[in-house]
């Protein structure tokens, strides 16, 4: 029998009583919903093969490629959808991305027009201590953000940033840049309603770069950092804490997501997959 646990924080459940590798049409419909009621799931002691992992994704929705590795490659041969978030080096290389170090608030690959819904991330090696990940819910975020800066927020549109990753990293093909004038990205409203819930969020993406639309420079990064210094805020988050066999599947059109660093000499390997969004972010 699934059962689904709230976490007790502003977001997020543990589902208990299911196996991700044999999943029926019943059992897909309870996560779905609770999915979409708690932005955030945890599935503990799971054993899946990356086709497992592709399969259970696939059943949200296509999926899509994996952004390019730090190291230049595309993809897991023969598996283009497999995002390897990794530290570990064979032969000298990476295995795969996002290093060892802090990952800061973002959202994934907001930089597109289309960014997915959702992403989902299982644990194969896990540090004894570090790398923990804190999701933060951004229904949450608006809902208790102050009348007078919800109003400043109304009819604005935001770009998210194409120029870096979560980690520090300079995206594949992409110029340096620190101007949020002329960097890469896409433009989304900063305030979106979710397709399936019908609730509103702030959507902010990531804060390096960002640029909201219209407004002088220094009044857009005053009013970001306003919205950043509310959403940076342990009352609107939850922490995961890894054990090896974890999925995790988060929204990424309600939520951010931040990971703290952890020891480079210890070993991290988790396959990450996204899901396509059907809708672009809309206010
Ligand atoms: C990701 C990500 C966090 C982590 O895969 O999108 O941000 O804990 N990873 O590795
Ligand atoms: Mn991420």
């Amino acid at each position: 029998m699934l059962e689904v646990i709230p976490t007790g924080a502003a977001l997020g459940a543990q589902v208990r009583g299911v196996e991700l590798r044999s999943v029926d049409d019943a059992t897909f419909i309870a996560i779905h919903r609770a999915w979409v009621d708690h932005q955030v799931l945890l599935f503990r002691d799971q054993a899946l093969s990356d086709d497992d992992l592709i399969t259970f994704s696939r059943r949200f929705g296509a999926l899509d490629w994996a952004p390019v590795q730090e190291n230049g490659r595309r993809f897991v041969e023969g598996k283009p959808e497999l995002y390897i978030v990794s530290n570990v080096l064979e032969n000298g290389v990476a295995i795969g991305s996002l290093g060892a170090g802090e990952l800061v608030w973002h959202t994934d690959m907001s930089y597109l027009e289309d960014p997915p819904k959702a992403s989902m991330l299982y644990a194969l090696e896990v540090p004894a201590a570090g790398g923990n990940t804190s999701f933060c819910s951004m229904y949450a975020a608006w809902e208790t953000l102050r009348t007078s800066l919800k109003a400043r927020c109304a009819g604005l549109r935001i770009k998210h940033d194409g120029t870096y990753n979560s980690g520090g990293y300079l995206r594949e093909g992409v110029t340096a840049t620190d101007d949020p004038r002329s960097s890469p990205g896409a433009i989304h409203p900063l305030v979106c309603r979710h397709p399936e819930s019908g609730r509103q969020g702030l959507y902010l993406g990531r804060r390096r770069n960002a640029n909201l639309v219209g407004l002088p420079l220094e009044e857009s990064e005053a009013l970001l950092d306003e919205l950043w210094a509310h959403v940076d805020d342990p009352a609107l988050a939850w922490t995961q804490m890894w054990q090896v066999g974890d999925l995790v599947m988060w929204d990424n059109r309600c939520t951010m997501h931040k990971r703290d660093e952890f020891d480079g000499s210890a070993r991290r390997i988790m396959h990450r997959t996204q899901v396509k969004g059907e809708a672009r972010p809309v206010a």
